[in-house]
């Protein structure tokens, strides 16, 4: 219940919460929305696609509805002066449409408060129980990763993601319609001998994008819109409402700088995005991801026993076949 206090206090800080109707989505066990409900009172609801033992728990003031908000005749759920959300988009199958649902339950001027783990980030495969070093996900491909789970008899699954990068998440805010009002990310330092090592594959992807884990973002439905872009007629000169933000201008300053002309084969120009700078400490701090097992077993692949491991043509890896 700690983690969930420190959450609260943490949304509050950012918008106060007293008085205001709030919705979790993706509420999971519904920690967060009974510690709202405790410490500033009021309506709070949560919705998940699948419920949890724990709501029957649920106190007056809560509710926790097991409902997909991004179904084509989606349960009327009110409106909402703040959406808090944590750790779900990433999950999400339709993520452009929840970011529209929420745009739609907001009250105009309400804000969503949404944190998600970001696919090119090094813990995103969701394996971090098992696999010690980064990007696992973007280096091989799932076959192989799933001989490694059966080598090792290991029946564990990993909850499905979507792809969605940084520059899909500021895409999205804009076409939704939302004020982007502040933004912050989860680093994870990146180390350079690991993506030398493995360059071929994660040349592909921008290091800003690499040393990111989580995506943090303040957004606001604009009080002064009726509802989403598909009835906003933009007037002259207008700027997306995301660049107008200092950090998120910078962040489009950084993809238009990076952003280049190159001649396709049929001779026509199509833009081309290259690897932008970005905070880059370097270091061996790969070794941050690796998590504390919690069944006291040993680790099953750490970064050390990248050594045992052969690349193969097509993008995968053999499994070492002792030493594990
Ligand atoms: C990693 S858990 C996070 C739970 C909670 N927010 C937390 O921070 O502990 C992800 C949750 O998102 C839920 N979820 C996935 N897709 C969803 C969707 N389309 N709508 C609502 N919840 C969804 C899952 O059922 C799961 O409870």
């Amino acid at each position: 219940m700690e983690r969930a206090a420190r959450r609260v206090e943490n949304i509050n800080r950012k918008v106060p919460v007293a008085g205001k109707r709030v919705l979790e989505i993706g509420c999971g066990r519904g920690e967060v929305c009974f510690a709202l409900n405790k410490t500033y009172g009021g309506d709070v609801v949560g919705v998940d696609v699948r419920s949890y033992p724990e709501w029957e728990d649920a106190p007056r003031g809560v509710t926790l509805l097991q409902t997909d908000q991004t179904a084509e005749d989606p349960q009327d759920i009110g409106k909402f002066d703040l959406i808090y959300s944590n750790s779900v988009w990433e999950h999400v199958r339709h993520p452009f449409k929840m970011l529209k649902r929420a745009f739609d339950v907001l009250k105009p001027g309400g804000h969503l408060l949404l944190s998600a783990n970001l696919h090119r980030g090094p813990k995103a495969s969701h394996r971090y129980r098992d696999i010690f070093f980064p990007w696992p996900h973007l280096l091989f491909d799932d076959e192989i990763v799933e001989q490694f789970y059966q080598t090792l008899n290991l029946k564990r699954t990993s909850a499905w993601v979507n792809q969605l990068s940084i520059a899909d998440y500021f895409n999205y805010f804009n076409m939704v319609g939302f004020d982007v009002l502040h933004t912050s990310y989860s680093i994870t330092p990146i180390d350079e001998a690991f993506v030398q090592r493995f360059s071929d594959k994660l040349d592909r992807f921008p290091r800003y994008d690499l040393e990111r884990d989580f995506i943090h973002v303040k957004l606001r439905r604009p009080s002064n819109w009726s509802s989403g872009l598909h009835k906003f007629k933009r007037p002259a000169g207008w700027t997306p409402p995301s660049r107008r933000h200092p950090g998120a201008k910078r962040f489009w300053e950084n993809i238009e700088a990076s952003t280049e002309i190159i001649a396709s084969n049929n001779g026509q120009p199509s833009p081309k995005l290259t690897a932008t700078a970005g905070r880059n400490s370097g270091g061996a701090n790969a070794r941050t991801l690796r998590p504390q097992r919690t069944d006291g077993a040993s680790s099953i692949l750490g970064i050390s026993d990248l050594s045992g491991i052969k690349m193969v043509a097509g993008g995968g890896i053999e499994p070492p076949t002792s030493g594990l």
